[in-house]
């Protein structure tokens, strides 16, 4: 029997679980978009200080929920990149105290990998396959032969999907994170209301601030709009927008995302001979995507599998999870080892 106890604090959510053999006992997230919402972006600073106020709170919550003491737990687990060096430091720090005070191992956890396998949570083996992750930081295909074993294919040359989605969002004037508000939106909307680019269609790297851009002149454009042209650093608010016009605008601009994720992986896995795809990140929380994705790999012949949508956006399950695979292997990390803002997705 195993427990595994990991923070996950590489942005502005604090998280922190607790796996026993693979099963949650405990999973608390403290958000902190109220507090960065009115920046319309994370602030660093702002958002080190909140994970340093909730950890402690939530460190106790977690183990009162999961019933167990912590002299229990066989390993201690934190993200240690890539993310904001300052919020890293603090879910690091608090695992390797941990680590250092109950003489057990400390495992340093590469954010990526903790999306990637996520799909596979709960399941007893991961199987090779063709990953799309993709979040606020992050968008690539990858293929994963086995835990550790990992290729990228494609990454995005700009923007991220999910930064994409926030930006978009924010010239909307909608609230941040801006996925989830896009999302409840797009429903019911026209996603071919509006043509909308798919860029670098030949490539297997993806691009996304092309269709920003575009989303800033269409903006510009539409009828009844009260205000000229904006220049292209001030942000828009779409107030403006009719009802309907909203939805159009994002079910099409949604739909954009979509198609070129879909096209670019079920591509990235015909490429690699994979029978599988997964899908992980906070965009995979996305219902279209899902949706979409899986009617694609049902047509071209791939099983599919993604992470319940709880696990898809920041969480410490899912570095327990990446940390329980180590912990197996008997890889464990030095606490000697930093922190890494830009840490790679590397094969070990
Ligand atoms: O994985 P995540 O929680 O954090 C990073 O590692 O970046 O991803 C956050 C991103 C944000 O950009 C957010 O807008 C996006 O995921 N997101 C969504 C949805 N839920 C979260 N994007 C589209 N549809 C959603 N339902
Ligand atoms: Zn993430």
């Amino acid at each position: 029997m195993s427990i595994i106890l990991a923070l996950e604090t590489s942005c502005d959510e604090t998280a922190i679980a607790i796996l026993r053999d693979g099963v949650v006992l405990a999973s608390e997230i403290a958000s902190q978009s109220v507090e960065h919402e009115k920046f319309g972006g994370v602030v660093p600073e702002v958002a080190s200080r909140n994970h340093l106020i909730h950890a402690p709170r939530l460190l106790e919550k977690a183990i009162r929920d999961a019933t167990i003491e912590l002299r229990d737990v066989n390993a201690f687990a934190a993200t240690s990149g890539p993310g904001l060096a300052s919020s890293l430091m603090i879910g690091a720090s608090i695992a390797k105290g941990l680590a250092i005070g109950f003489h057990k191992p400390y495992l340093a956890i590469n954010h990526l990998e903790g999306h990637l396998l996520s799909p596979f949570f709960g399941s007893p083996e991961i199987l090779p396959n063709v990953s799309l992750v993709v979040s606020g930081g992050h968008t690539m295909t990858v293929l994963v032969r086995a835990v550790g074993d990992y290729r990228i294919i494609g990454r995005t040359v700009d923007d991220a999907a999910g930064e994409a989605f926030d930006k978009v969002a924010k010239m909307l004037g909608l609230r941040y994170p801006g996925g989830p508000e896009i999302e409840r939106h797009a429903r019911g909307g026209n996603p071919t209301r509006f043509d909308l680019p798919r860029s670098m269609p030949d490539s297997e790297n993806f691009s996304f601030s092309g269709l920003k851009t575009a989303v800033r002149y269409l903006l510009a454009k539409l009828p009844n709009s009260k205000r000229e042209y904006a220049p292209a650093n001030q942000d828009m608010t779409a107030e403006f927008l009719d009802n309907a016009t909203m939805s159009d605008v994002c079910a099409s601009f949604q739909q954009a995302i979509i198609d070129v994720l879909v096209t670019k992986t079920i591509a990235a896995a015909r490429n690699a001979k994979v029978q599988l795809i997964t899908v992980s990140g906070g965009v995979s929380s996305n219902a279209a995507l899902r949706a979409e994705m899986e009617n694609a790999c049902q047509r071209a012949g791939f099983a599919f599998r993604c992470a319940e949508p709880r696990l898809c956006t920041d969480n410490a399950a899912m570095i327990a999870f990446a940390a329980s695979q180590r912990l197996s292997a008997k890889t464990f990390s030095s606490v000697k080892e930093e922190i890494d803002p830009n840490l790679a997705l590397v094969s070990n």
